[in-house]
């Protein structure tokens, strides 16, 4: 039993490598951790840790678990200092990370890629056709007792049904999209960077220019992930492009959007209607403009948020942890 114990130094032990949760998880996430390590958590679950105690808290960890809250750049990893060795994203984008600081000092990253992939799918639809057939409208009518009557064109949004979808970023979650469109009897456009001959082959897809595909669809969805380069991917003129019957939804990252030029589009009837599950700058109040469209679904950001799905992004995140302080290969790596 002795020999057992020296053997497997348990979390007091001062080897035992040292891990910061940057957000209240789960138990189920935390033990994952709390077995093998010396662990420090911020006790809130629905605030982000400050910046200042991020900062202190961090120093001389072995790794870190991160939320898309969380800004990991070259001050984090200073203050975090040279023990480092994993920074795991409870998240599949990493946007809020700077990859090659990382690269430098030899931080591997980690994220949550497949386990939310259909889980957020489903939301793109959520957005989609609440959006297309006005169902926030359609709710909050009732709710304001200004339901009178059925009459002949009350209420009257746009069909899914055999209509173009246009599929902006084919990655994971963009090919999820797709394969549910074809029970909507949809044709499928996309672009990307690389054509997606797997989706091509699976949902009958056709690769698009990216011009082509915003003249073409009839529903417009970005899953692109942001970086340098996508960020203000739609603005006027993508807008402009639109048809006056198109619906717009993004559910990936706010930043890829020019949030005035969209609430222009809006107003002006350049396009139909858009769903967004994601802001340019989180969270929004509920006096920014695009609240006070009635043709625009919002939602705080919950693409991935089901019970399961959550839990299994909180133990990825924990279990890409405890790998790579156990000497072993991350599951989910970004940077190795
Ligand atoms: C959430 O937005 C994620 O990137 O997982």
């Amino acid at each position: 039993m002795a020999m057992m114990e020296s053997a497997a130094p348990g979390p007091a032990s001062p080897e035992t490598p040292s891990v910061y949760v940057a957000r209240r998880l789960p138990d189920e996430a935390l033990a994952i951790l709390q077995e093998r390590f010396q662990v420090e958590i911020w006790p809130e679950a629905a605030t982000p840790v400050p910046r200042d105690e991020l900062l202190a808290k961090i120093k001389g960890k072995d790794g870190v678990l991160t939320l898309v809250t969380d800004r990991v750049d070259g001050e984090f990893l200073d203050a975090a200092g040279s023990r480092l060795r994993v920074v795991a994203n409870m998240a599949v984008g990493v946007d809020n990370i700077d990859l090659e600081a990382c690269r430098e000092r030899g931080v591997i990253v980690t994220n949550t890629p497949d386990v939310l992939t259909e889980t957020t799918a489903d939301l793109v639809w959520a957005l989609l056709l609440a959006a297309a057939r006005r169902v926030v409208e359609g709710h909050l009518l009732i709710q304001r007792g200004q339901w009178k009557s059925w009459h002949p064109m009350f209420m009257t949004g746009q069909d899914v049904h055999g209509k173009v979808l246009g599929i902006v970023g084919a990655g994971r979650i963009g090919s999820a999209v797709a394969r549910r469109a074809v029970g909507f009897n949809m044709n499928i456009l996309y672009h990307n960077r690389r054509r997606n001959l797997d989706l091509e082959a699976a949902v009958g897809a056709t690769y698009a220019q990216f011009d082509q595909l915003l003249q073409e669809s009839d529903f417009v969805v970005c899953m692109l992930p942001l970086t340098a380069e996508t960020a203000g991917r739609f603005g006027a003129r993508e807008f402009a492009l639109m048809k006056p019957t198109a619906v717009f939804v993004n559910a990936s990252r706010g930043a890829i959007v020019d949030e005035d030029a969209l609430v222009n589009a809006l107003k002006t009837g350049q396009i139909w209607a858009a769903g967004l599950d994601v802001f340019a700058r989180e969270p929004i109040g509920s006096d920014h403009p695009l609240l006070a469209l009635p043709n625009c679904v919002c939602l705080p950001h919950i693409g991935s948020a089901s019970v399961e799905t959550r839990m299994a992004m909180a133990t990825l995140a924990a279990r890409n942890v405890a790998a790579v302080l156990s000497g072993q290969e991350p599951l989910t790596p970004v940077v190795q």
